[in-house]
């Protein structure tokens, strides 16, 4: 491959139905519409489209019968995993089987293997609960997978980062049995990336020899306070996204980008050199 494969991937759209707003002042169905026609107009155009779950607010068929006709725009190939507000019943029935979730039962854990980064969807989600965790019998079903390919750079897609944030109020249902899941990360070093969302901003860390790159959301943010009593409050930074980038010699390099018109391009040189 020449060129390089490029990954965007976005995350915590928080749909709702009926023109409503989310907390009664975020436009969510707009702003993944301009997410989406951003990443359609971008050059060169990315590749495929990861979603890492809170794909809808409430979990309710009728938001998700609002958001597939949105990501339907896509012009590339796009996949989903679920986050605590989705419902796996409810997503099961707009999306299950069709290639963007290649499961029609069960935890909706997947791998897609028709790309240069092979593609492993986990479902991290606990039905009922806002927290993450990953069970013993996912972890055993990752472990096989990974052992299968172990020279294909792969990344896993998970709502939830699997360690303690410092956002205290995103921390209080800390990811179950992150230990166990590192341990299995650190058994295959061809996963180069866990891509998470939930936390609506980036963040990164190491985790099991590998690196988790955590998502902005496509509207709302949550606020940067790493205060222990940080109330749980949300913003209307600029949204945004990451776009991975696999070349074979270069590894996965990863950008984030942000959507909204600001000044600029300006150049740094004239004619005469670099501006003074
Ligand atoms: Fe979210
Ligand atoms: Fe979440």
């Amino acid at each position: 491959m020449s060129r390089a494969l490029l990954i965007a991937q976005i995350s915590d759209p928080h749909l709702k139905a009926g023109g409503k707003f989310s907390y009664g002042v975020v436009d969510t169905l707009s702003a993944l519409q301009r997410m989406v026609a951003h990443l359609n107009a971008s050059l060169p155009r990315p590749d495929i489209v990861v979603v890492s779950g809170d794909l809808v607010d409430f979990g309710r068929a009728d938001e998700y019968a609002v958001l597939a006709p949105v990501l339907g725009q896509l012009a590339m190939p796009f996949y989903l995993v679920p986050g605590n507000h989705d419902d796996r019943e409810q997503m099961l029935a707009a999306f299950g089987g069709q290639s963007c979730l290649p499961v029609i039962s069960g935890t909706l854990d997947w791998v897609e293997d028709a790309w240069p980064v092979r593609l492993i969807g986990l479902d991290s989600t606990i039905p009922g609960a806002h927290g993450g965790q990953v069970s013993d019998a996912q972890l055993e079903w990752l472990d096989q997978r990974l052992g299968e390919r172990p020279d294909t750079p792969t990344v896993l897609i998970l709502h939830h980062p699997p360690f303690i944030t410092g956002i205290g109020h995103m921390d209080r249902e800390p990811f179950v049995n992150a230990a166990a899941l590192e341990r299995v990360v650190a058994g295959h070093p061809q996963v180069e990336r866990l891509l998470c969302g939930h936390l609506h901003r980036p963040i990164q860390r190491r985790f099991g020899g590998s690196l988790v790159n955590v998502c902005p959301g496509t509207s709302h943010q949550i606020v940067l306070d790493l205060q222990e009593d940080a109330p749980a409050h949300f913003g209307l930074e600029p949204a945004g996204y990451l776009l991975h980038s696999w070349h074979p010699q270069q590894g996965l390099v990863t950008h984030a980008g942000v959507i909204g018109n600001y000044p600029g391009p300006y150049p740094f040189y004239d004619d005469q050199g670099l501006i003074d």
